[in-house]
């Protein structure tokens, strides 16, 4: 049976593409949909891919990961670095999450070096534009069998 894994994605990075390209680059969001789909494929994986810019939707899927077993790779956006309530889901399940960033927030501005994901996440990857998802994926991989018996 495939492991399907949950990409979530947080608040504006549906404009990626044309958002601060100087930091993000010019990738859209569909871009990288379609990177993480083909790298999934590859490693014998499937994804969900997802994008909301609300923090209650983000909460929500995580719970709905949860249920369905599902390794979450999560790009919270801004709320990485403010949302205690995405710390508390994250915490409150089972399955591996993954923080995930294309820029590297411990080279930015102060405010984006306290992350609230990175708490409770299994590990992070950051710094690689659109292929920190492509590393998340073989993480998840190299998570092997035993990634849906925990963290
Ligand atoms: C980001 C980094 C965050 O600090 C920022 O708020 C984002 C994008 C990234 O992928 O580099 O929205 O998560």
């Amino acid at each position: 049976m495939t492991t399907t894994v949950f990409v979530l994605n947080g608040p504006n990075l549906n404009l990626l593409g044309t958002r601060e390209p100087e930091i993000y680059g010019t990738t859209t969001l569909a871009d990288i949909a379609d990177m993480a789909g083909q790298a999934a494929a590859g490693l014998g994986l499937s994804v969900d891919f997802r994008q909301s810019n609300r923090e209650g939707e983000l909460v929500d899927w995580i719970h709905e990961a949860a249920a369905a077993g599902a390794p979450v790779i999560l790009n919270a956006g801004a709320y990485t670095h403010t949302s205690v309530a995405l710390l508390d889901a994250i915490k409150s399940v089972k399955v591996p999450v993954i923080e995930v960033h294309l820029s590297n927030p411990h080279t930015r501005e102060a405010f984006r070096h306290k992350s609230y994901v990175g708490m409770a996440a299994k590990g992070t990857i950051a710094g690689f534009g659109a292929h920190s998802y492509v590393l998340a994926l073989h993480a998840v991989a190299g998570l092997g069998g035993g990634l849906l018996a925990g963290k």
